[in-house]
């Protein structure tokens, strides 16, 4: 299997490195386990699915889940699927984010994009697909009682659509390049395109654990924060990394006359509200009573990654 972005290239904490390339080990084998083989029919729309899934990525919305889920106490077995299933979502919203009518890319984590391997029909249904199976999967998992699995599925959906979720901020992005952005419209789009499936990862590791109201809302507030984080580093990042870190094209957002927050506010601006959003995401956790190592360290890793 070709891996791009080795987590040991992305962070310099052992303990994190450690704790993300097992988590990406434990996701990587029971997505195996959940996504149809190639050679199963329809052969070209599920080689599709595992040209862009097995492709490598950094696994971070899963190993948010099982850090937030682990502080809580819930067994990582209670997890994985869902754990899983979002990382399904992700492939998804990357496979249409790529389309030529969308951002128009043709490399994706180290390799080409899904469309340009296959063609525009193959990666359209690839994506579908991965998107069907992410909520069949969470449906299915017999480790967790009905009506918890109920509420997931509501949560992952919420998150990924419409009026607030990802697609919501994936329409506002591609209506944004026509236009000037204001800040705070800004902050919206990057709240749902990225901040809502970051946000549902977080929520969702809390609700299998059985936390309680109050703890929710401390991870959905730190959550939050991780999720805006999460997006101004990619913009950053696009600015100043390379191809080959990236896995994907860099400078492309400035080519697109995307609306990011280099763009709208300068790289200085840019990173004094990365430390903003790091900082606060630090400080919605400082009051819980459990252990939030796992927690500061997720935070850590978003600010210092380098893909
Ligand atoms: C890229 O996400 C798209 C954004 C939402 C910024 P990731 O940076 O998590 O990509 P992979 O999964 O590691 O490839
Ligand atoms: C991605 O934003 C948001 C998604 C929902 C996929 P970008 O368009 O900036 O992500 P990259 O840079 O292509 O990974
Ligand atoms: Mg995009
Ligand atoms: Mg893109
Ligand atoms: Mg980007």
């Amino acid at each position: 299997m070709m891996v791009h972005s080795s987590v040991s290239s992305v962070v310099n904490n052992p303990i994190a490195t450690e704790f993300l390339a097992s988590c990406r080990l434990t996701v990587d084998a029971e997505l195996d386990r959940l996504i149809p083989k190639e050679s199963e029919s329809p052969q070209r729309v599920h080689s599709a699915i595992r040209w862009s899934v097995f492709a490598g990525g950094k696994r971070f919305r899963p190993a948010l889940l099982m850090a937030v889920g682990q502080t809580f106490g819930a067994p990582p077995d209670h997890l994985l699927r869902t754990a899983c299933a979002l990382e399904m979502i992700h492939t998804y919203s990357l496979i249409h984010d790529d389309l030529p009518s969308m951002d128009n890319d043709d490399l994706r984590r180290g390799r080409a994009t899904c469309h340009v391997k296959f063609d525009e029909a193959t990666a359209i249904l690839a994506g579908d697909a991965l998107q069907a199976l992410a909520f069949q999967t969470i449906a299915e998992d017999e480790e967790l009682a009905p009506a918890l699995r109920i509420r997931l599925v509501a949560e992952v959906a919420r998150a990924s659509g419409v009026p607030e979720g990802m697609v919501a901020g994936q329409a506002l992005d591609l209506e944004a390049e026509s236009r000037d952005v204001k800040g705070d419209e800004l902050e919206t789009i990057h709240h749902q395109k990225t901040g809502a499936l970051i946000r549902a990862a977080a929520r969702c590791g809390a609700m299998i654990a059985g936390a309680n109201e109050p703890e929710l809302e401390a991870i959905t507030a730190y959550a939050t924060n991780l999720g805006l984080l999460f997006q101004i580093t990619d913009d950053l990042l696009d600015v100043t990394a390379t191809a080959e870190d990236l896995g994907k094209t860099p400078g492309k957002d400035a080519r697109a006359q995307k609306a990011t927050f280099p763009a709208v506010h300068g790289i200085e601006v840019t990173r004094q509200r990365i430390a903003l959003a790091h900082r606060t995401s630090h400080e919605a956790i400082a009051r819980l009573v459990c252990p939030t190592g796992k927690l500061s360290m997720i935070a850590d890793f978003i600010l210092e990654r380098k893909a």
